[in-house]
């Protein structure tokens, strides 16, 4: 087939990624899009905009100027249409974090009158904890992607999953989940791997998750957070962005609609880094054990996932928390996903907020550190890894 001439949906993910949320700027001879910065959209016919305004709080958007800005905005929205075109969904709805994504979820389902969840642990540590504490009426059941099925009742409405998971890294058969799950919607959270390497509504998900701060973004300068799904429940989620008003600011939109345009080189490039680097870890003396998708041949979902992502978990025979604080070049930070390479250790910080059971029950170490590989050269970031795992174990600096 000629990708190069073909309907969107045939174009490959670079050139989508590229294109998406775009179609309209020749015509409006515009190159960049715009950025809408209202907060009202004036009209001189009330009654028809109370019939708009009606429609809007029923959650269904007809493109048109959005009333209010809490009810839509057009920057937000070409992200929004962008981000459905990458992950194969009818429609997406962006929030002020992926926090607040998560959030809208649940109040979706609580509010259905389906509040009990299946999570499958491990997942980033505020997800965790925002479904254990039951703050927004839910229960919550944690169990294993294998026994998440037998985990559902009557009142499930909603199980998720994140694959790769934060931090372990561990991957799901979204597939055999969502079977065995069905009816109940799966939610899988993609913001380890994007849609640039994986497409989980293409697998049988209900709705993918992202914490758009990570890879959409890019460049650690921009939160948010989306959720793309069908057109059906992308309402409920905007009937629930309109009454709490978690929405995304537009400057955001607009940074996240141009990050995706770079996601995909950005993925392939950080991901041959992070393939690298967990290559050379895994025969570091001063580490125990490396987790990554694939290393050494491991067994992985078939299908799902193309490479294993630009994230590494290592543990270390040593001071984890000391490492932290020997890198020179790797930038000492939780977060992820950005230009620059990131490191963290997820038991004083990302998965802090956890008790130590919780912890212990999702498969997380003490020792575990969590690496996000940026863009830099492997060979300078192997060097500054190298340095800071000597120092550790008490070996000179070389
Ligand atoms: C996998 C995952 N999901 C969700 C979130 C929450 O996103 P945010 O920090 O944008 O609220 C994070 C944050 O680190 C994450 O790593």
């Amino acid at each position: 087939m000629d990708t190069h001439t073909g309907s969107s949906a045939e174009r490959s993910v670079a050139t989508r990624a590229v294109h998406a949320g775009r179609d309209d700027l020749t015509d409006l001879g515009l190159h960049a899009p715009p950025l809408d910065l209202s907060t009202t959209y004036p009209s001189r016919d009330a009654k028809a905009e109370a019939a708009r305004l009606d429609a809007f709080t029923e959650g269904k958007d007809d493109g048109g100027p959005p009333i209010y800005a809490r009810a839509a905005n057009t920057t937000v929205r070409r992200f929004e249409q962008a981000l459905a075109e990458l992950e194969g969904a009818e429609a997406s709805v962006a929030f002020a974090s992926g926090m607040a994504a998560l959030s809208a979820v649940l109040l979706a389902r609580v509010s259905a009158g389906l509040p009990h969840v299946v999570a499958v642990r491990p997942l980033y540590g505020t997800s965790d904890h925002l479904l254990d504490s039951g703050l927004l009426g839910n229960t919550t059941t944690f169990t294993s992607a294998k026994e998440a099925p037998s985990a559902i009742r009557e009142d499930t409405g909603l199980v998720v999953v994140e694959t790769p998971a934060n931090p372990t890294l561990g991957e799901a058969g979204i597939q055999e989940l969502a079977d065995a799950c069905a009816p109940v919607p799966v939610l899988v959270d993609n913001t380890f791997a994007t849609p640039a390497l994986q497409r989980p509504l293409a697998h049988g998900a209900a709705m993918t998750l992202h914490s758009a701060t990570k890879y959409l973004g890019g460049h650690g300068d921009v939160m948010g957070g989306v959720v793309a799904c069908s057109e059906e429940f992308a309402r409920t989620l905007r009937q629930v962005r309109f009454v709490t008003g978690g929405v995304l600011d537009p400057h955001a939109g607009y940074q996240l609609h141009r990050g995706l345009t770079t996601l995909p080189v950005r993925m392939r490039a950080q991901s041959a880094g992070a393939a690298e680097l967990a290559r050379r870890l895994a025969g570091h003396p001063a580490v125990a054990r490396v987790h990554y998708p694939g290393l050494g041949g491991a067994p992985r979902p078939a299908d799902q996932m193309t490479g294993g992502g630009a994230m590494v978990a290592f543990e270390v025979a040593g001071d984890a928390p000391a490492l932290i604080g020997a890198v020179r070049l790797i930038t000492p930070a939780v977060s992820l996903g950005s230009v620059d390479s990131l490191i963290q250790h997820p038991a004083s910080i990302s998965h802090h907020i956890m008790d130590a059971d919780s912890r212990a029950d999702a498969g997380i170490p003490e020792e575990l550190i969590r690496l996000s590989v940026g863009l830099e050269d492997v060979e300078d970031l192997w060097a500054d890894l190298d340095q800071a795992l000597r120092a550790v174990a008490g070996e000179p600096r070389r």
